[in-house]
């Protein structure tokens, strides 16, 4: 199912159409996606393991190859860019492990998010701190002895340095406790009602819907739904294949 929902063009900031892409010749991994996020917005991908979803945000930083379709960021087209060029376009992305580098300090990864832009340092960390408080004043501290969940935040922040049109989480509560996940969620929350356009693939399904304001289902390679996060919540179909397990889990709890 794809998104028709009218929209006018300046409203728009990333556009994904019919993507086919893949790692190896000949195999594609996604297989006709597409997307769309509006100024605002916060999107969730969830979907099977395998199903393409990381594929996906990879194709919007040039990490894979893109073999036909169309992905364009604020109107203009940005497949076959490096990942410098779409950093400076206004991509942010915030893979989901190897995200910070851990010999440097916390201050040390935010000035190599901003790399291009210096001279805006302080306003740029003055925005990150208000979302992540804690983090101001441990500026000296090295990356690589923080929490699992802080390292994230330091992630998330080094993104959102260079001030970006669209933020790209691959699984921002990937691997830490559930307390930990709540706050990840929360806080991806405060990003994008910071003003922040944000596309978050999650693995928490139903935590994910519940935040965001649409979400695509992705499988094989293609969005199999697409909705209000709330709606595909409560949709059958999508409880059926995709949010089946959690919500055994959920009602077990
Ligand atoms: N670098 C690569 N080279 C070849 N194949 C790859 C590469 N990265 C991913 N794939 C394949 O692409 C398919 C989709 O992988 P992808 O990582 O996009 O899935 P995913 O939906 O993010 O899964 P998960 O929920 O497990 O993170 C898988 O079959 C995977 O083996
Ligand atoms: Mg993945």
């Amino acid at each position: 199912m794809t998104d028709t929902t009218p929209t006018p063009a300046e409203d728009v900031v990333v556009q994904m159409a019919d993507v086919h892409a893949g790692y190896l010749p000949g195999v594609n991994i996604l297989n006709g996606a597409n997307l769309t996020a509006r100024k605002g917005e916060l999107i969730g991908i969830i979907g099977p393991n395998g199903a393409g979803k990381s594929t996906l945000l990879k194709a919007m930083f040039g990490m894979v190859k893109v073999r036909s379709g169309s992905i364009t960021l604020n109107g203009e087209s940005i497949v076959g860019l490096k990942a410098d060029k779409l950093v400076s376009r206004g991509v942010g992305f915030v893979p989901q492990t190897n995200n910070v580098f851990p010999s440097l300090s916390i201050e040390e990864n935010l000035q190599m998010g901003l790399y291009q832009k210096p001279k805006v340092y302080a306003e740029r960390l003055e925005f990150v701190t208000g979302i992540f408080a804690e983090l101001g004043g441990r500026l000296k501290q090295r990356a690589g002895s923080l929490s699992g969940g802080e390292r994230q935040m330091v992630a998330m922040c080094r993104a959102l340095m260079m001030d970006p049109s669209v933020l790209l989480l691959d699984e921002p509560s990937a691997g830490l406790s559930p307390v930990r996940q709540d706050d990840a969620f929360i806080r991806v929350s405060d990003i994008n009602k910071a003003g922040v356009t944000t596309i978050m693939v999650e693995q928490n399904a139903r935590r994910c819907l519940q935040i965001c304001d649409r979400g695509y289902v992705l499988d094989q390679g293609k969005d199999a739904y697409e909705g209000p996060g709330r709606d595909l919540l409560n949709d059958p179909k999508v409880i059926a294949l995709y949010l089946g397990t959690l919500g055994a889990e959920e009602d077990a709890a």
